[in-house]
């Protein structure tokens, strides 16, 4: 599927179940490493991100097969997120410097000092990068801002490590507290899961383990942006509310009215959302992954917000994509200045990013006429698909090659 048409204008109601978490499962996998053995996770979502992820694992030595629910990982280099795993067990690591979303610089001296305050050694030739040790010893590491990655890549890197690690300034992400139970679970001693401060006691061996993965909560606010530009009643399934609570606030605060529930979330939208302002920070705070679909329900919207971007500096790619559906956006540095206007006008655009090509099919819903995506494959990266899911909700969209 690499183009994608939404008729807008239809409302949207029913009932969705949100895939697995798409940042809480590839950790997950790359943990999967440490523990020469077995490793079920179900929930795992059909994405091509996780499709990539097994491309790797195989080829590294790991043996895995996919049914309907579930996925096996067997014993066992790169995308920076295994070199942790791949350090903490051989000793030895080698990467390219990591590819991802274009939205912004992705630097990696965070997860490169913290395999340095474990005893690694570093090297850089050829565009490629190794990490060696003969052996890791827990250390203090020190992060000077939250990075999800680096939080992930230090604790795997440490599970091995002789004596305790203590990771300061640790990302609080539920993603990050997932990756603990599932270490956890497999034999690991990790303590401070979800705070700024997580403590890893090395172990020297790990078992045999089965985890189920988190419902994803970008795919579940997005589709609560979907709901919010299309207006409607929907129920999802499948999902912590707890997690998204700076985004609930932000949608309530927008008019949305909501239901929350242990694993379920209601939304109804009735006449078009408020702009607001709006920043995006680490969690708790809202987040920068769905800060391009609010900007699409803000373009749709009523009266002015603003948008700042405080995490990744290139993040506005769907603004200008969203100005030739007739969206009044201007950017200034860090922030976006949103007029709302309805609706928007059904036009050719292209996807730039993973979450800013799902802003655009959430802005299509709040367009006149038909909204055509090209460069699709970047929201499969992340989204199992979305046009199944919104179709069942009534809207009128369809994906083709
Ligand atoms: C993860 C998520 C991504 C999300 C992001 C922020 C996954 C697979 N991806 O990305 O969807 O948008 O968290 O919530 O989980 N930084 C450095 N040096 C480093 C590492 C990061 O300067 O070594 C900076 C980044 O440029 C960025 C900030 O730290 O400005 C946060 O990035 P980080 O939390 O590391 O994001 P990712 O783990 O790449």
């Amino acid at each position: 599927m690499s183009v994608i048409q939404v008729q807008g204008l239809r409302s949207l109601k029913g009932e969705i179940k949100i895939q697995g978490s798409k940042n809480a499962v590839l950790p997950i996998m790359a943990a999967a490493v440490l523990h020469k053995g077995t490793t079920v996770i179900h929930n795992v979502p059909r994405i091509q991100d996780v499709f990539c992820m097994l491309g790797i694992l195989e080829r590294i030595g790991c043996i895995y097969s996919l049914d309907g629910q579930e996925e096996y990982i067997k014993s066992m280099r790169s995308s920076i997120i295994l070199s942790g795993p791949l350090l903490g067990r051989l000793g030895d690591a080698v990467t390219s410097f990591p590819g991802g979303c274009s939205i912004g610089q992705r630097p990696i001296d965070l997860h490169l000092a913290a395999f340095r305050a474990l005893g690694a050694v570093i090297e850089e030739k050829d565009e490629k990068l190794s990490a060696s040790a003969k052996t890791l010893v827990g250390a203090d590491i020190y992060f000077p801002f939250p990075s999800v990655g680096a939080t992930e890549n230090a604790l795997m890197a440490a599970v091995y490590a002789k004596g305790i690690t203590v990771i300061h300034g640790a990302a609080k992400e539920p993603e990050i507290t997932s990756l603990c139970e599932f270490l956890n679970n497999m034999g690991a001693i990790i303590h401070g899961a979800g705070t700024s401060r997580l403590a890893v006691t090395g172990v020297t061996g790990l078992h045999d383990s089965e985890f189920i993965v988190a419902g994803d909560r970008i795919v579940a606010g997005t589709y609560l942006t979907a709901v919010m530009a299309a207006e409607g009643n929907v129920l999802l399934e499948g999902i912590c509310p707890g997690h998204l609570t700076a985004a609930l606030s932000l949608a309530e605060r927008m008019g949305a009215e909501l239901k929350l529930f242990k694993n379920q979330l209601e939304i109804s939208m009735r006449g078009r959302p408020d702009c607001v302002d709006v920043v995006t920070e680490p969690y708790p705070g809202f987040p920068t992954d769905l800060q391009s679909q609010v900007m699409a329900v803000m373009a749709s919207g009523s009266g002015w917000g603003r948008v700042e971007e405080t995490i990744f500096e290139g993040r506005f790619g769907a603004a200008n994509e969203l100005k030739k559906l007739g969206a009044d956006i201007v950017i200034e540095g860090k922030r976006a200045i949103v007029h709302g206007l309805y609706p928007l006008k059904g036009n050719c655009v292209t996807a730039p990013d993973l979450r800013g090509g799902a802003a655009l099919v959430v802005a299509g819903l709040a367009g006149e006429g038909v909204t055509e995506i090209s460069e699709c494959h970047h929201i499969e990266r992340g989204y199992e698909n979305i046009c199944r899911d919104l179709s069942s909700l009534g809207a009128a969209i369809r994906g083709k090659e």
